[in-house]
């Protein structure tokens, strides 16, 4: 796969989604199943890349994932042959209105600004406009203000990490929404989820600005949620409680930040909800540049590397590719040391490190995914 972050997120959900169905229809073997999958995939994740925006989200989440894979392997060991339809569930949240973070949203806030993000400046513009502005001044906003913003782009571009520092430059909590937690085995229990998410997340705006990040949402709300257990519902239920803070809650901080992949999954009743969507594309050549700047600062490069240069000669790749790259160049000086049995520090990295290692690497977003993207935003963009 070529990029192996998006890989490793997608795949990850993908699997813990697909546990969600099995377990609904009484296949606890083939839950167990995908969610291990999904567990070693998460674990691959923050083992090759513990700085990853999400990092602790997803350390979190294995803990969780690791939990419910006991207590499938308990269904399993005590009622092998029975369809599971006839347990009692204890629901561990409780009525509306209660302050108690729900099961399926996890509220660490990376520490993620806009300083640490290269380029992308209408997007950062954008959510200023749409949440860090009406944070701090709210008596400039007599007629309220947006709720949604949908970052979509190719993968690896920094769409993470715009939500995450979206709630930082706004002083705002931050929830993150797992979507197969979400989701749930129980038909109309996905519902309440959603419904019990936002109560939530409304309790906490009435005492601080809060961001709810929805990340890879056209799993979970695109048209092909049918997979999941049927629960079109969800996406209906989660349109209602837009609707209701777009109409009720006109002076209440309460924001949805989702990132979309593939935002052509999503429909358009769920788009019209989003009153921003904002394309973030591969970076641009001043961008690439401050991302190599960016990543280099704690290298040690030789005099011949030209920064300048290639950026240029990076043109095509995502910022998750460049990152990689630096990565991958930096290790030819890591191996040497070990080549020659572990002593002594790596030398200076120069320009033929990085253009060997280039040399190997495409760029991991092809140019007709671009022009899609680009057919999309044309159709569907609103900044
Ligand atoms: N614009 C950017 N600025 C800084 N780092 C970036 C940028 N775009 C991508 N990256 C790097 O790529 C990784 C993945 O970024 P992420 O926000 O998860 O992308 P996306 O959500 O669009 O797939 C980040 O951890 C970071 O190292
Ligand atoms: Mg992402």
């Amino acid at each position: 796969m070529s990029n192996p972050i998006a890989y490793l997120e997608g795949s990850a959900r993908k699997y813990a989604l697909a546990a969600v169905k099995s377990e609904s229809e009484g296949d606890y073997e083939n839950a167990l199943i995908n969610l291990r999958k999904a567990i070693e995939l998460l674990e691959d994740l923050v083992k090759n890349y513990p700085d990853h925006p999400l990092a602790s989200i997803y350390r979190r989440l294995i803990g969780q994932y690791k939990r419910k894979l006991r207590d499938l392997e308990e269904k399993l060991r005590l009622e092998p042959a029975s369809s599971g339809d006839d347990e009692v569930i204890v629901v561990e949240t409780k009525s509306s209105g209660e302050e108690k973070l729900p099961p399926y949203v996890m509220r660490e806030k990376p520490n993620i600004t806009f300083n640490d993000i290269a380029g992308l400046e209408h997007a950062k513009e954008a959510i200023r406009e749409v949440i860090v502005y009406p944070v701090k001044r709210p008596d400039l906003f007599p007629l309220g203000w947006h709720r949604g913003i949908l970052l979509y782009g190719p993968p690896g571009t920094g769409k993470t990490m715009l939500g995450i520092a979206a709630a930082n430059e706004a002083n705002a909590e931050f929830l993150y929404v797992d979507a197969a937690s979400i989701m749930s085995k129980w038909l109309g229990e996905g519902e309440k989820n959603v419904k019990r998410l936002f109560s939530y997340a409304r309790d906490r705006a009435l005492k601080t600005p809060v961001v709810i990040f929805i990340d890879e949402v056209d799993a979970l709300l695109g048209y092909h949620n049918a997979e999941v257990g049927g629960e079109v519902r969800v996406r209906n239920q989660f349109l209602k409680e837009m609707d209701g803070m777009l109409d009720k809650m006109l002076r209440v901080h309460l924001y949805i930040v989702a990132a979309s992949n593939k935002p052509w999954r999503l429909d358009e009743a769920f788009l019209r909800r989003f009153q921003k969507r904002v394309y973030v594309p591969l970076p641009d050549k001043r961008a690439r540049k401050q991302l190599l700047e960016m990543l280099t600062s704690k290298l040690k490069l030789g005099d011949d590397v030209d920064l300048d240069r290639l950026a240029e000669l990076l043109d095509g790749y995502s910022g998750s590719d460049i990152r990689d790259i630096v990565q991958d160049a930096y290790m030819i000086t890591v191996r040497e040391v070990f080549e020659r049995g572990g002593v002594g520090e790596p030398r200076l990295i120069t320009m033929r490190d990085f253009i060997t290692v280039l040399e190997k690497r495409k760029p991991s977003v092809d140019q007709a995914l671009i022009s899609k993207y680009e057919e999309w935003t044309s159709k569907y963009g609103a900044v």
